[in-house]
């Protein structure tokens, strides 16, 4: 069973001690629970290369804006617990809101040019919720390791240049998207689907398979590839909305020509979900 700490005194000490008195490299895997297979897999990832390995689960309200799922964001603390026992997570950090944000934070993050494209612009202050709270995670678990998934590609950039810009001493660690058996990445979103909406949410992984085909076949121009991939998802019941559909290189600057490694980023309504995804050009041979 993981030790469960609230506070963050309390898992300093202890991640301290782990530390100085045994010497043990200590791995953090930061969610906001209702784990699912892709936490499983960077939960396993960390204790591949760690001593330790500690999971914080804490819905962070910074990071949502108004209208946005805050309330609605599924939580279930001792089916978590479970998960993380079954994986053998040393220590289970889950804070109350009082003890991440005793008073409102006065620090905003921005990383310029990355906090404000694609999510960012859709939904601003976003990333100054998640700069904050990743970074105050940070400062109380002190990892050696931190292991964020491909499947939120900008957060994963835009952590990698916090740590980048801040010097801060942890080696951010990618991992990559844990789809189901039809393609659907994972999320803890996935649970508002009903299961119409489930399989027009499949629209998005397969509009990655035709963005790979049209490559194929010699089409590199950015704004025809996003039109198309745009026109495939808008025909498919339930899909409400394209928010955006864009492609970039590796560092989240645009493309015009797409090239191997590029990356094509989606975020889609169905029904009253919203979802995220992203490519990497080239990882599926068509
Ligand atoms: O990716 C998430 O689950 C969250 O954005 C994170 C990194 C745990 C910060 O709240």
């Amino acid at each position: 069973m993981p030790t469960l700490f609230k506070r963050s005194r309390e898992i300093r000490n202890y991640v301290r001690s782990h530390r100085c008195e045994k010497g043990h490299a200590v791995g953090f895997v930061p969610t906001m629970g209702y784990l699912h297979e892709g936490h499983r897999k960077l939960i396993r990832e960390s204790k591949i290369q760690n001593d330790l390995t500690i999971v914080s689960i804490y819905v962070n309200p910074l990071q949502f804006g108004e209208g946005e799922d805050y309330e609605r964001y599924p939580r279930d603390l001792q089916r978590d617990i479970g998960i993380c026992e079954e994986e053998g997570v040393d220590a289970v950090f889950a804070p109350t809101d009082e003890e991440m944000y005793p008073e409102r934070p006065l620090v905003s993050i921005e990383i310029k040019g990355l906090t404000d494209v694609l999510e960012g612009k859709l939904r601003p202050g976003h990333f100054n919720g998640v700069c904050n709270v990743v970074l105050k995670l940070f400062n109380i678990i002190q990892p050696d390791r931190a292991y964020f998934g491909e499947k939120d590609y900008q957060q994963l950039k835009v952590v990698e240049r916090l740590v980048k810009d801040l010097k801060i001493p942890v080696e951010v660690v990618p991992v990559a998207t844990v789809r189901d058996g039809e393609g659907l990445a994972l999320s803890s979103r996935n649970t508002y689907l009903s299961p119409e909406e489930r399989e027009s949410a499949l629209s998005l992984y397969r509009s990655f398979l035709l963005a790979e085909r049209l490559l194929r076949d010699g089409n590199r121009d950015a704004n025809f590839l996003k039109e198309a991939i745009r026109d495939f998802i808008l025909a498919h019941p339930h899909v409400r909305k394209v928010d955006y559909v864009d492609i970039r290189d590796e560092k989240l600057n645009p493309v015009q020509e797409v090239k191997e490694g590029d990356r094509i980023l989606l975020a889609v309504w169905v029904g009253d979900t919203r979802l995220i995804d992203n490519w990497r050009v080239g990882d599926a041979k068509v």
